[in-house]
């Protein structure tokens, strides 16, 4: 018997489809509710059913416009709480802010912690999440956090091409581990990319390449694909070192700035292999651009967490 009375699943207005297909998933319509602002911009959130002592995951990404949605959340949230859930948890498909992590530079705010306060204050009660920035930040939370991995939904998608002589690149030092477990999943050798960001005004510039690339096809991995900047840096020292053509494999496609457009000009670029954590707007839709939804993925996590069964299971 689950600890907690009937599950429910409410959605924010960041990304319904994403919502309907983890409730599809999980065979039940998706939660009535009232999400909308008034003329003077304050944001109402009403449930339209009884939600008393329910298992209640509220889903949003925080995507653009970042911070409406993140206080859409937070008030949802609150209304929840007000309206005496059994248990909250924020279903956050992608956690932005992520990369304002620590405080590198004098004077600077870390507001993934903040945004973590924020959470909490308003009544979260658990978290559930895809592929973090970085996975410390699980740690800025006191209530139990689930993050999931998008990774075996990426390997076996580019798996199945049976690609020759592979090799998995990673975009910078943080994505290593990410791109490590790709390599063993499919069975190919890793490179790594010295990136710099220069400045804060989303500039990278990518120094060396370690590892074999030439005469090879490059999976390139990354966490969030945000200007595209990151790879396109790499695509070019991926070029200029003899690589015969690239794949990318990338959980977050932000893509600000046009980024499809300036990323798929590439000839050697074949695909551009994304999930559907944010939203799929026309902007990221390009012959060279695969969508796989997490929605199963999540699906699953909230089957599991409301049913008091292990997540670690399911990357087993
Ligand atoms: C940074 O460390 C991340 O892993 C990504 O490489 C970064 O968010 C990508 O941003 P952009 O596409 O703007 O270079």
């Amino acid at each position: 018997m689950p600890p907690f009375e009937e599950l429910r699943v409410f959605t924010g207005s960041a990304h319904p489809d994403l919502a309907k297909a983890i409730c599809d998933y999980l065979g039940i319509p998706l939660g009535q509710s009232h999400v909308f602002k008034f003329a003077n911009d304050n944001t109402f959130v009403q449930f339209q059913e009884n939600i008393r002592q329910r298992d209640v995951f509220l889903v949003q990404p925080f995507s653009y416009p970042v911070n409406d949605n993140i206080m859409e959340f937070l008030i949802m949230i609150d209304a929840a709480k007000r309206a005496s859930a059994g248990r909250i948890t924020a279903v956050i498909p992608y956690y932005a802010y992520a990369r304002t992590d620590k405080k590198d530079q004098p004077r600077v705010p870390i507001t993934a912690r903040l945004i973590a306060d924020l959470l909490t204050t308003a009544g979260a009660e658990r978290v559930l999440t895809v592929d973090l920035h970085a996975g410390q930040i699980q740690g800025f939370f006191n209530i139990p956090v689930d993050e999931l991995t998008a990774l075996p939904l990426l390997a076996r998608y580019v798996g199945q091409k049976e690609l020759l002589n592979p090799v998995v690149v990673a975009v910078d030092f943080g994505a290593a581990k990410r791109a490590r477990g790709l390599a063993a999943r499919i069975g190919a050798p890793l490179a790594i990319m010295e990136k710099r960001r220069v400045g804060n005004a989303d500039q990278t510039e990518t120094l060396n390449v370690i590892g074999e690339v030439e005469s090879k096809i490059a999976v390139i991995v990354d966490d969030e694909i945000d200007t595209g900047g990151s790879l396109i840096s790499t695509v070019t020292a991926l070029e200029e070192r003899g690589v015969t053509e690239m794949y990318v494999c990338c959980t977050h496609a932000v893509f600000s700035n046009k980024a499809a457009e300036r990323l798929t000009a590439t000839n050697l670029l074949r695909e551009v292999i994304i999930t559907d954590t944010l939203p799929v707007s026309d902007g990221k839709r390009h012959p060279k651009v695969t969508v796989l939804s997490v929605a199963p993925l999540l699906g699953e996590a909230i089957h599991r967490i409301h049913g008091g069964l292990s997540i670690g299971a399911m990357f087993e």
